[in-house]
């Protein structure tokens, strides 16, 4: 199988980890130690894996992280307590929710408090608003925001391009869509938003010269669906049975990777493409967050 068109994400996160490792370390000499609080609520498997994951890459580049686990049954207005302090507590300049909360506690009202200052997430309204206006000084969401970086570490042309983006979810495929078309040398895309009421989804995609995928269903993306040469970014992440797997199961992108990199000018793999930049645009985002709310200069 060739490989020569493949995006290396895990090879991309380690550049971006290395300029963030090195951020930390002049913080450190100016007295500034960036700290990350992550709150876990029950006992999702999934979560634990990413928040262990995200721990792990913190310690790693030199960022100080702690893990608050509050039990299933906590009420909402308790957590809401715990992240007023968090807010007010100068020493943690990142707080993350890990998603999913339970079924009790209303998501839009807790990243709405957790400070736009520290929401190294980018879910708070006022980040995803200035997100939308263009502004500089805002977080971006971390898995839309690898993808960007993604692109463009990859050299794939992104000014002017026709971008298609599979999934109009809050997390990834909206802010996907904001980010590339915004009047910028970075951007400049023209975008194209499907969700599961477009007509015509194979059309869309087959004159994209960027398609984004974040619908969550098992390799939808197939061969006829891409332009010989395009750029294809697989987000989606689906369990799928499998009974020769230890586990009873696989995990599967939403692009039949098999079928579509041969034709494809350039391709994630999925594991080892979006999955690394997420965690490493977390780490950046935070360092920012470190810079902008101790005044540091840190560039
Ligand atoms: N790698 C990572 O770091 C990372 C991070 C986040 C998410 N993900 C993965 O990315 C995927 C999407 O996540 P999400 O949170 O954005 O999901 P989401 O909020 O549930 O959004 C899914 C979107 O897909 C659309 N959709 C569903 N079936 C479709 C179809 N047949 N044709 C066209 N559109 C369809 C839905 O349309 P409607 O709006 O009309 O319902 C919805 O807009 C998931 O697999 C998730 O696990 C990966």
């Amino acid at each position: 199988m060739p490989a020569d068109n493949l995006i290396d994400g895990r090879a991309i996160a380690r550049e971006v980890h290395a300029e963030t490792e090195s951020r930390v370390a002049t913080l450190k000499s100016a007295g500034v130690e960036p700290g990350l609080v992550f709150v876990r609520v029950g006992e999702d498997s999934a979560s634990k894996v990413y928040v262990g994951m995200k721990e792990r890459t913190a310690a790693k580049l030199g960022i100080r992280s702690e893990t608050t686990v509050l039990p299933e049954d906590t009420p909402e207005a308790e957590l809401l307590k715990l992240l007023a302090k968090l807010n007010a507590d100068s020493s943690v300049h990142g707080v993350l929710v890990q998603a999913p909360l339970p079924r009790h506690i209303d998501e839009t009202k807790v990243f709405s408090t957790v400070s736009p200052s520290k929401d190294v997430d980018g879910f708070h309204p006022v980040n995803v608003g200035r997100l939308m206006l263009g502004e500089s000084g805002g977080f971006v969401p971390c898995t839309p925001g690898g993808v960007h970086e993604l692109l463009i570490r990859s050299g794939t042309p992104i000014d002017g391009a026709e971008v298609v983006i599979l999934g109009r979810g809050n997390i990834v495929g909206k802010p996907m869509a904001a980010i590339l078309c915004q009047k910028s040398g970075r951007a400049n895309a023209t975008v194209t938003l499907c969700h599961s009421r477009t007509r015509n989804v194979v059309e869309h995609c087959r004159r994209a010269d960027i398609v984004v995928a974040a619908i969550g269903k098992a390799e939808f993306v197939k061969a006829d669906m891409v332009k010989p040469g395009a750029t294809v970014i697989d987000v989606g992440v689906n369990r799928v049975d499998d009974p020769a797997a230890e586990k009873g199961y696989r995990l599967v992108g939403d692009v039949d990777f098999t079928a579509v990199q041969p034709i494809a000018g350039k391709i994630t793999p999925n594991p080892g493409g979006v999955g690394p930049m997420t965690i490493a645009m977390l780490m950046r985002n935070t360092v920012r967050a470190a810079v902008q709310q101790t005044g540091s200069g840190v560039q």
